[in-house]
């Protein structure tokens, strides 16, 4: 018989009956009939400690204890300041005022305010466009999905977005141009200076890009020139350069922030997920330093803001969070771990024909399944592959994170997951968690090809 929710949740899917979880520890969940499920996407990128990690509750409970809330107009904390200290010190080049918010949406409407509030206090009052990418994720308000590129999740809402410009993706296994990333000259890269020059410098106040595209793409890395030749445009059109590494920051990739693999610094980066690895919903902006100057020579106060931003509590767990990762030596771990996860992600394909890409840096990795690999075609959208696969996982009890539900192909089709287990996790328990995926795939695989 079919189950049916009978709570009164009004969950994102009406359809779908979910277990119910009772406790987690370490990269495990147990929900509350006694099953395990291995952690292989840390929540939603989110939970880079894993899970139950007692340190930290202690420190929400200490806190806690001394004062929960205060308005963040009112008092700043020993918490709150040490957290923006530790990423000013981690972050690169001179990216040190560090804005908190409660996640990755608000912290991108807040970026997207910040390039406007900077650009009217140099007295370029008509800069507001935002450009980013097709096939990106930005996150779900108003002003984030107006900046991102699923078309999936645009259309329903399409009549109330913002009239923001897009460019091609970096997508090296699906280039826009059908070139080859050996030998092409990143034309992606310089339909940034394309598509300014036809809307006009003078509108144009940022471009957003994830250095590492998450959600829509399943963890495609940047060409390792591309982000120097945006850095270029950017400078040469007065346009703010904002990293999207809301999935990206603070160790996921084997550095501390993503835009570290190319050797560019932006000029607002976005972060959120890892800051309180999901102990403590956070999300924040860090400025370079001349962007905070012009707002304090100027207006002297940025006009925006929200309830939660920059609370004791956030400080003193997102704080906790930080110190763990350095003092575990875990953004090390993530790119030792990572290296072999990608090492036996290449061993999966050799085994399996549906793989046709695997790729992604330190922890944050990603397979694309094709029908077939020479010409890359996809599987038909009525194969809903991505969905098997993640239930099959889940049946096997390990969790997936299901990519492309906004179309990885010109806005349709084309399937790819993520793997990106806790920082926590170890060898043996990333063995386990390769080989319940190689019985997934496998028994998929039979499906799909019979
Ligand atoms: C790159 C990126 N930006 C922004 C967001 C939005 O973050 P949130 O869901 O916390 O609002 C996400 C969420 O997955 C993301 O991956």
């Amino acid at each position: 018989m079919k189950q049916e929710n009978t709570d009164h949740v009004f969950y994102r899917s009406q359809v779908k009956v979910l277990p119910e979880i009772d406790y987690g520890k370490g990269i495990y969940f147990y929900d509350t009939l006694g099953r395990r499920y291995i952690d292989g996407t840390s929540g939603a990128l989110i939970s880079n400690l894993g899970h139950g990690d007692v340190r930290i509750a202690e420190a929400y409970f200490e806190q806690a204890k001394k004062v929960e809330f205060v308005h963040g107009t009112q008092f700043s904390s020993r918490g709150v300041k040490e957290t923006a200290e530790f990423i000013s010190d981690f972050a690169p080049g001179d990216l040190n005022r560090v804005y908190f918010v409660s996640g990755g949406s608000e912290a991108i409407e807040t970026a997207i305010k910040l390039a406007r509030g900077y650009h009217l206090s140099q007295g370029n009052v008509q800069k507001h466009k935002i450009i980013s990418r097709w096939q990106s994720y930005h996150g779900a308000t108003l002003g984030a999905l107006s900046c991102g590129g699923r078309s999936g999740d645009r259309h329903p809402y399409t009549p109330l977005l913002l009239n923001f410009p897009h460019i091609v993706p970096c997508y090296c296994y699906r280039c826009p141009f059908g070139l080859n990333p050996k030998q092409c000259n990143l034309e992606c890269a310089w339909d940034l200076e394309r598509v300014i020059l036809q809307e006009n410098p003078d509108h144009i106040s940022a471009f957003m890009a994830e250095p590492i595209v998450g959600a829509t793409l399943g963890a495609v890395p940047a060409h390792d020139q591309y982000f120097k030749i945006i850095r270029k445009i950017c400078d040469q059109y007065n346009v703010l350069l904002i990293a999207d590494e809301v999935m990206t920051s603070l160790g996921r990739t084997g550095r501390w922030f993503g835009m570290e693999h190319y050797d560019a610094v932006p000029d607002l980066l976005v972060g959120s997920k890892g800051v309180g690895a999901g102990y403590y919903p956070t999300g924040f902006v860090v400025a370079k330093e001349n962007i905070f100057q012009s707002f304090k020579k100027g207006p002297g106060k940025f006009s925006h803001g929200f309830t939660y931003q920059g609370n004791p509590l956030m400080g003193a767990v997102c704080l906790k969070v930080l110190t763990i990762i350095k003092e575990e030596g875990l953004v090390q771990h993530v790119h030792e771990l990572g290296t072999y996860l990608m090492t036996r992600l290449e061993e999966l394909k050799q085994n399996h024909p549906i793989i046709g890409d695997c790729r992604g840096k330190g922890l944050m990795t990603g397979i694309e399944f094709v029908k077939n690999r020479e010409t890359k075609e996809p599987f038909n959208e009525s194969v809903n592959l991505n969905k098997r696969l993640v239930d099959e996982a889940f049946s096997r009890r390990l969790i997936l994170y299901p990519g492309s539900s906004g179309g990885m192909i010109n806005g349709k089709g084309g399937n790819a997951i993520m793997v990106a287990p806790p920082f926590i996790i170890t060898k043996d328990q990333l063995d386990e968690l390769l080989s319940i995926l190689d019985g997934t795939i496998t028994t998929i695989e039979k499906q799909v090809m019979a």
